[in-house]
């Protein structure tokens, strides 16, 4: 059975600060900003918005677009996520619930940026499984939460928003063609956060806010952006010119341009929309896919390639052929 996308939608907080806006708190520029990772402005959720309230809107804006009947017959809900509401219970639960999902299946999926990729490869599998008939797959983070303000070199890269889409049977040659997903704890060192243990296993000391290494997950990113795109092409029996869109997690400019070229893709077929939002994590692809799709960019039949990589370390390829619902 072929698996694909039926429906989409995405919610981003009304709040936006700019680069500009960050000067007058930190010792930062718009111009270091701009050049060094394409960021321009990012959504802010508000002090009383969390990761279920986004992920509910983000639901809500695809039976907007798609209609009731997009949610007939999920029973299961994935919430991919670094910033969830609690421990217990998990989001996805409450959100299943505020749709009116009764009894529909929920469960949190906590894999760094690529969550949402990994939410969709469970999806597609427990569908293709007969476990699941529908799942809505959804990436919602309030990382502005968690960012040390006080961290310059960390807090101007992220954003908050939403998006999520519902996985279900498609036509045959349409839909995921290819799933390439992978971890390396040792990076984890770069990348961390504190949640019960005050240390990562080899002694590193975690803290109660987002740290990163820039330069090292630089060139982790650059490094798998580039293997995991190949193997996900290779996988899916494709060459690079097969692909028509290549929509790559949001995090870096530079980052994505270093992949764009390896594959020989011009800018035309590169969706990028971090300027406007910054890093949203595990929202990043769904929302620049939303924005591709309202631009027209999409066609039936098309190749899109995804690609993300982030905390874990983690990263995830997928290439799926659009249409077929
Ligand atoms: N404004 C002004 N100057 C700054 C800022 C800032 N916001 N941040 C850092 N600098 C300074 C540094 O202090 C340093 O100064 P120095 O040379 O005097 O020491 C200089 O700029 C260069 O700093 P680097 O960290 O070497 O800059 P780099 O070119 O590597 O860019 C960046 C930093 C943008 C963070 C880059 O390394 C990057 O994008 N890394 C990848 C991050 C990423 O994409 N993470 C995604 C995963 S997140 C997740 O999964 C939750």
């Amino acid at each position: 059975m072929a698996t694909g996308l039926l429906a989409l939608g995405v919610y981003v907080p009304d709040k936006v600060l700019s680069n500009k806006d960050l000067e007058s708190f930190m010792d930062t520029s718009d111009e270091w900003i701009t050049t060094r990772t394409g960021i321009r402005e990012r959504r802010i959720s508000a002090p009383s918005e969390y990761v279920s309230d986004l992920a509910l809107k983000a639901a809500r804006n695809l039976v907007e677009r798609h209609g009731e009947e997009a949610l007939a017959g999920v029973d299961q809900v994935i919430i991919a996520t670094n910033t969830p509401d609690a421990f217990f219970p998990n989001t996805a639960a409450l959100v299943a619930d505020q749709l009116g999902l009764k009894g529909a299946a929920g469960y949190d999926l906590l894999a760094g940026c690529p969550g949402w990729l990994y939410a969709l490869a469970q999806a597609s599998g427990q569908v293709e499984a007969g476990i699941a008939r529908k799942v809505l797959v959804i990436g919602s983070e309030v990382l502005t939460k968690i960012v040390d303000w006080r961290d310059r070199s960390t807090a101007v890269l992220f954003g908050d928003g939403a998006g999520a889409a519902v996985v279900g049977p498609v036509s045959e040659g349409y839909g995921f063609r290819s799933f390439v997903l992978g971890s390396d704890g040792s990076g984890g060192k770069t990348l961390h956060m504190a949640a019960l243990a005050s240390s990562l296993p080899d002694g590193t000391r975690m803290g109660p806010a987002i740290y990163m290494h820039g330069r090292e997950v630089f060139k982790f990113a650059v490094r798998v952006m580039d293997t995991a795109t190949v193997e996900a092409i290779e996988k899916a029996g494709m060459h690079p010119d097969e692909i028509s869109i290549f929509v790559p997690h949001q995090a870096n400019e530079r980052i994505i341009d270093a992949a764009r070229e390896r594959l020989g893709l011009d800018w035309e077929r590169v969706v990028m929309n971090l300027d406007r939002y910054g890093n949203t994590s595990t929202a990043s692809i769904p929302i620049a896919l939303a924005e591709a799709l309202d631009a027209g960019k999409v066609h039936e039949g098309d190749n899109l390639l995804f690609v993300s990589f982030g905390a874990g370390l983690t990263w995830a390829a997928t290439v799926l052929t659009w249409g077929g619902a």
